[in-house]
């Protein structure tokens, strides 16, 4: 049996290693993406929002609405948050246009200010 000697083993286990350390290495990358979707809308408004409309939603940095009066339903937030406020001052939020949110998310942030106020 002339393949098994030991040249061709240290052949086949380099490979078996190279295998192992690049599934590990892949494996870690899709966990860190899913913790960053998986992000509450308390957390995502904390990191985008607080600084204008405050942790209770009612700061009202450069003129932001105070969120625990807003007369809009869940679904005009949602396109607002989208689309930005237009005048510069609060950006598009949407991935589709530019901004660091997924669809999912600004869902999910939506959802949370809902709450604010309540
Ligand atoms: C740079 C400051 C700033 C940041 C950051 C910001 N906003 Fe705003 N937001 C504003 C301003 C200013 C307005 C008022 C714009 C207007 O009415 O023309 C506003 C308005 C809104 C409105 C409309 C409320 C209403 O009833 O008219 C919603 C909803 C809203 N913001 C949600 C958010 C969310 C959610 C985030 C984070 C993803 C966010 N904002 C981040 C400044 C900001």
């Amino acid at each position: 049996m002339a393949i098994f000697n030991s040249r061709s083993c240290l052949v086949l286990s380099s490979l078996v290693f190279t295998v192992l350390f690049l599934s590990c290495d892949s494996s870690n990358e899709s966990s860190s993406v899913t913790t960053v979707s998986s992000l509450p809308g308390n957390k995502l408004y904390e990191q985008n929002c607080m600084s204008c409309h405050g942790k209770k939603g009612n700061l009202g940095v450069s003129g932001a609405t105070d969120l625990t009066q807003s007369q809009k339903t869940l679904e005009e937030k949602i396109a607002f948050i989208k689309s930005g406020s237009g005048d510069g001052i609060m950006m598009s939020y949407s991935k589709k246009k530019g901004g660091p949110l997924s669809d999912e998310e600004i869902d999910k942030v939506a959802n949370y200010i809902e709450t604010l106020g309540q």
